[in-house]
């Protein structure tokens, strides 16, 4: 065995405890009693950074919340690799669903729980934990290395793109690489090659101007809620399409060679809709699940409150009604043009009666890349070295923002490389990080950094 990986594998146990440490701090970028506690992890994130051997590593304040920055240039004549990860997490709510609490971490049954285990801490610490090994073993990394760190990913990524823009010039490098993405199985590595981008928006109905008796009132004026009701069925068919007018125009048609990749995949199509606990699979007519959840656009309620929503009953018709509504994309459609379109169409669906706003809270484009980009071929070998089966290219249906930015700004391939599980209750009570995904994904990132170190042709080759 060589030494990186003895290395790697006598410090699993303490990798482990440094991922706790920061999962003990509750990032939570979108709920500003939190704003303290993202800029601690910030903070902490890159004392680890700096701890470890990279320089340079600063927590750099911008509109929002801040970006960490670090890097290590010393491998002259190598390539320049971008780390990209996350240091926020998503709300914990409803924390009565959680087994133990979310900024408590613990391991049970090989899996680590808490908010952030895998989106994004587990997975950023397990480039960590590569990075130091590295550095501890040979004294240097393969290649040279940015670390970008946000604190805004769950919700949109705005900083980070003026982040970007205003130090596109200092950012020379050759490849993009992020840990943000799943598997198809425990044992299934997987390159990620697309992405959905995201359109999120608000729906806010106003009716009378003032909460009213139901039966005093009820039968004289529109209700909110009912309207708003009658706004959410419209806007999918029965077919469950999306009935916003020119909605699918830019959605590109899968081509026969992609049609026949996707159909090779080892996607547990059953076990996929067991793990939703739902009774069954539902979605557009004419596809798969696969297909439904990455190569075709959706929209749904992400949230829905108005009236009273307490124990027992209250007879009371509310003055206002409210949705959170939001639509997966992909390429080439973008949230800019469809805004307008679904808000027009919204507006179209609402009963007379009301007033109804829609708010663009924020969006994002769609990723893609071919899967047989050159760039991808170091995370192959990197991937083929550490698990048993060859890895699969897959799309998958989440979002990250920022790259469409990187791809745009920087013009970088960017290698998706990523170790989620479907049943790790991402963005939901117990969210897990199989310790066995941890530790097979740590290796992966310690070799694809010596894949692209050796692989300059390869990587630059992309460009
Ligand atoms: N790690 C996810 C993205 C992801 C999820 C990729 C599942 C592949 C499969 C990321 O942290 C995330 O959740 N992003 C948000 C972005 C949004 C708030 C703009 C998402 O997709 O909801
Ligand atoms: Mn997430």
């Amino acid at each position: 065995m060589d030494a990186l990986t003895r290395y790697l594998d006598e410090h699993r146990d303490r990798f482990i405890e440094d991922l706790k440490a920061a999962l003990r701090i509750p990032s939570v970028s979108a709920q500003p009693a939190h704003r303290d506690d993202v800029r601690r992890c910030a903070e902490h994130v890159a004392a680890h950074l700096r701890a470890i051997g990279m320089t340079r590593a600063e927590v750099v304040a911008t509109a929002g919340h801040p970006v960490v920055y670090a890097e290590w240039l010393g491998a002259p004549g190598r390539p320049t690799a971008i780390l990209y990860g996350h240091y926020d997490v998503q709300p914990p709510e409803p924390l009565e669903l959680w087994t133990t609490p979310p900024f408590e971490p613990v391991v049970r049954d090989g899996k680590l729980f808490a908010r952030g285990a895998v989106d994004n801490k587990g997975q950023l610490y397990m480039h960590i934990g590569a990075i130091e090994a590295h550095l501890k073993v040979n004294g240097a990394l393969p290649v040279n290395l940015r670390v970008i760190v946000e604190g805004e990913e769950e919700c949109g990524s705005d900083s980070l793109e003026t982040f970007l823009r205003q130090r596109r010039e200092q950012l020379s490098a050759d490849v993009i690489v992020i840990s943000d993405t799943g598997m198809l199985g425990p044992d299934q590595p997987s390159i990620s090659y697309a992405l959905r981008g995201i359109l999120y928006t608000e729906i806010h109905v106003q009716g009378p101007a003032h909460d009213l008796h139901s039966g005093e009132f009820g039968g004289a004026v529109q209700n909110p809620g009912n309207a708003l009701g009658v706004i959410l069925a419209g806007l999918k068919d029965a077919d469950g399409r999306v009935t916003v007018p020119g909605f699918y125009d830019r959605v590109r048609a899968i081509p026969p060679e992609e049609k026949a990749l996707i159909k090779s995949l080892p996607f547990d199509e059953a076990g996929f809709i067991r793990a939703t606990g739902a009774p069954v699979a539902w979605g557009e007519r004419g596809y798969s699940t696969y297909e439904r959840t990455t190569v075709r656009p959706t929209l749904d309620v992400n949230g829905l409150w108005g009236g009273y929503a307490g124990p027992g009953s209250k007879t009371v018709l509310p003055a206002r009604a409210s949705a959170k509504v939001s639509m997966r994309l992909v390429p080439d459609q973008d949230p800019a043009e469809i805004f307008p379109r679904f808000e027009a169409q919204v507006k179209k669906l609402a009963p007379p009666g009301v007033t109804v706003e829609v708010k663009n809270l924020h969006g994002a484009l769609p990723f893609i890349t071919e899967p047989d980009h050159p760039a991808l071929q170091a995370a192959r070998r990197a991937l083929a070295r550490a698990w048993t089966k060859p890895p699969a290219l897959i799309r998958e249906g989440g979002s990250i923002p920022v790259c469409a930015t990187f791809q745009e700004v920087l013009g970088l391939p960017i290698i998706l490389m990523g170790f989620g599980l479907h049943d790790d209750n991402v963005h939901a009570p117990n969210e897990k990080f199989n310790l066995t995904s941890f530790h097979g994904g740590t290796k992966s990132v310690a070799y694809l950094y010596e894949e692209l170190g050796a692989g300059v042709k390869a990587v630059s080759h992309a460009r």
